[in-house]
């Protein structure tokens, strides 16, 4: 159940914003965050590589506080800022090439990227740019227009800003190409793409400058080769056109060298930085030459808050630390050790999931092999139930790993631990993984439906209404303990399952002696007198498979009815299921097909969701779009997602809810046991159960 402040933020800030989870954050120390329920999460983000010497670390808070007493807003269009000259001197000790040597300083990154945009155009007198294909340069009207990684980041703010051309990078899954395609190939044909557009598209005459992240950061976390930009170098120098690296994921020391650009050697003419420059306080920075930044005129550059005290005399700590805590080799030696728990996992079943693995210091990305599910998307909400905030990227099925820098050895055990297990809850049943093992108590199952069928249909014998529902909870978890994979639900056809649709007949209707209800996940009670009701497959030994997730109206003398989708989980993905359906005689009768089913649910009330299913066929997945659309009735044989199971007892256990009635029966008029009947019931299943296991 949502907490206070969550339901207050769902309500009160823009949908616009979007998030990996829904706790709300109170504290920060060193890797580690803290909900406001007292949660501790292992931050594997660093608030988007931002926190690179760590969450609230001392230095760093003691010389805000320091400043804060001292001058909070030194405007720098008024005076010069001691804050900011001292930050500048320490700034110039650590730039990679000496040229670096003249600043703009500024509060974002996507302020610095269009910034530099000016820049660019004033020094060159020449109105064009060009980005790389996945590229992020900020959110911003310009910085968004240079933004090729996803269409989220421009939708609906069309027009752009003009005079943006996006050139190919060495990518392979960008370029088509197969995983193992070498990098001086991929360079080359990147590099064969940008002279093209300077040809075809943008004159060098009209091209300031191209813009390029050393490491692609939302693109997918991908290293620019250095044949690459050594080629774009080349390039640039013939033209008369301006390199600019933009740096401000990749750079402070993220991939092991201070700046990216320092471990390829290419220098560009300007380099842009933000992120852990102050450690989380506002503060981005365009660096170039004076030949470069002393060819602006007075009043070009600016702003209310550019380059403000607090923030400078935070980065100047940042740098202190990162000098007496030798953070680059700690960045170092915690590279090897996660490349190498990467690299173990990798070799595990559950690992086989992955098709590249790659980076630079702690700036790494696991890419996943092309599946019908967001692997990396699942596995990050596992890492989540498993106390760790891990962020996915890209277009790509992709995570990405951005600890702190000062992540020690054990919390980086911790981190891999934590993602192993979030691997094999995730990923059984998955390509390459073996199935999941069949249950030892499989054979008694057919013996246990035919009893329960017969118990199921005396019951609607003796149906007394408003009873018994406890019974059928105590039957239906020994049915399921004692079954294996193979349940046999029956759900009412749904008019569709498209967004915003509506589903206008009872679809929560499961027959007793097949499906599992878990009594201790009640569901959830909404405004209106709405409740969900969580169904679950058959447990098998210590881990229960979720079968299905059906949400119900418990209306007054009428039974339950489904009228809305389950608020909980924004996805459910249930592999390797075998549905039937009658399609009736003209159209082929009863037809049993493999699928994989993903479930997408929009959060909150009367939302909807959407269900695809995958029909599986010959090694290969495709999208079953036609005939089953509308139902889901199903002989079912799945697969676990435990993850999801912990996340939805979680969600229960603090829901406070207490009783639901199970809607068990396929009709409202059936839907009730006698007490004393189901406890009898009870005890027969129970004896039998013994008796097979014995
Ligand atoms: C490479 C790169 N450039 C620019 C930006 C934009 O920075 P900001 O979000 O501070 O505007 C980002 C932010 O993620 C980034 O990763």
């Amino acid at each position: 159940m949502q907490t206070e402040a969550e339901v207050f933020g769902a309500e009160h800030i823009t949908s616009g914003v979007g998030r990996l989870t829904e706790y709300v954050l109170e504290k920060g120390e060193g890797s580690y965050v803290f909900t406001d329920q007292g949660k501790k999460l292992l931050d594997l983000t660093s608030g988007i590589g931002v926190v690179n010497v760590g969450h609230c670390h001392p230095t760093v808070t003691k010389a805000a506080q320091s400043q804060c007493g001292k001058i909070t807003h030194a405007q720098v269009n008024i005076t010069y800022s001691a804050a900011q000259i001292t930050l500048l001197r320490a700034l110039l000790d650590v730039m990679p090439f000496k040229e670096l040597d003249t600043f703009f300083l500024t509060n974002s990154g996507s302020e610095a990227i269009e910034s530099c945009v000016r820049i660019v155009r004033t020094v060159t007198k020449r109105p064009n740019v060009i980005v790389v294909q996945g590229s992020y340069h900020g959110r911003t009207a310009g910085a968004a227009a240079m933004t090729r990684s996803k269409t989220v980041y421009s939708m609906g703010g069309h027009p752009l800003m003009g005079g943006v051309f996006a050139t190919a990078f060495p990518f392979y899954a960008q370029q088509g190409e197969p995983v193992d395609t070498p990098e001086e190939q991929l360079s080359q044909k990147a590099l064969a793409q940008l002279r093209l557009l300077l040809e075809q598209q943008t004159a060098p005459c009209d091209t300031a400058a191209i813009f390029i992240e050393t490491v692609l950061g939302e693109g997918g976390y991908v290293p620019a080769p250095a044949s690459f930009l050594q080629g774009v170098r080349a390039i640039c120098d013939e033209h008369g056109i301006l390199y600019v690296a933009d740096e401000i994921q990749s750079g402070y020391g993220r991939t092991g060298t201070m700046f990216a650009v320092e471990r390829i050697g290419v220098r560009p003419d300007i380099m842009v930085m933000a992120k852990g420059l102050a450690n989380g306080f506002p503060l981005s920075c365009v660096v170039g030459s004076k030949e470069i930044m002393k060819k602006l005129p007075a009043g070009t550059l600016g702003g209310t808050y550019a380059g403000n005290a607090v923030a400078c005399a935070a980065a100047t700590a940042v740098l202190d630390v990162f000098r007496d805590e030798r953070v680059l080799e700690n960045v170092a030696k915690r590279s090897e050790q996660l490349l190498a728990g990467l690299d173990a996992i990798r070799h595990t079943p559950a690992g086989q999931t992955i098709e590249q693995i790659r980076g630079h210091g702690l700036m790494i990305g696991i890419q996943f092999k092309p599946h019908d599910v967001s692997i990396g998307g699942m596995l990050a909400q596992a890492c989540v139930e498993h106390g760790m905030l891990v962020l996915t990227t890209s277009i790509f099925d992709v995570i990405r790993l951005v600890p702190p820098l000062t992540i020690t050895e054990s919390e980086m055990d911790e981190a891999l631990r934590i993602l192993c297990a979030a691997f094999e809850a995730n990923l059984v049943g998955s390509e390459g993984v073996p199935p999941f093992p069949p249950s030892p108590l499989a054979p008694s199952m057919l013996a246990l439906q035919v009893l329960l069928g017969v118990l199921a249909l005396l019951s609607v014998l003796c149906a007394q209404p408003d009873a018994g529902h406890r019974a059928v909870h105590a039957t239906t978890t020994l049915a399921a303990a004692a079954s294996s994979h193979t349940i046999n639900a029956r759900l009412q056809p749904t008019v569709s399952l498209k967004k915003r649709s509506y589903i206008a007949r009872p679809l929560s209707t499961v027959t007793p002696n097949v499906a599992l209800y878990l009594p201790d996940i009640p569901g959830d009670q909404h405004d209106g007198g709405a409740t969900s009701v969580y169904y679950y497959g058959p447990g098998n030994q210590a881990i229960t498979t979720v079968y299905a997730l059906v949400t119900g109206t418990v209306g007054v003398g009428e039974g339950p009815k489904t009228t809305y989708m389950y608020q909980g989980p924004t996805e459910a993905y249930l592999a390797n299921v075998e549905r039937t359906v009658d399609l009736g005689r003209a159209k082929g009768g009863v037809r049993t097909a493999p699928f994989n089913v993903k479930c997408v649910y929009s959060r909150g009330l009367h939302r909807m969701g959407s269900c695809q299913y995958m029909y599986l066929s010959a090694q290969s997945t495709s999208i079953y779009e036609k005939n089953y659309k509308t139902m889901i009735d199903a002989k079912t044989t799945i697969t676990p997602v435990a993850w999801l199971v912990q996340s939805m007892r979680r969600e229960a256990a603090t829901s406070g809810i207490t009783t639901i009635p199970a809607p068990y029966s396929a009709t409202s008029s059936a839907a009730s046991l006698s007490s004393l009947y189901g406890l009898c019931t009870a005890l027969i299943v129970t004896l039998l159960v013994g008796a097979f296991i014995v």
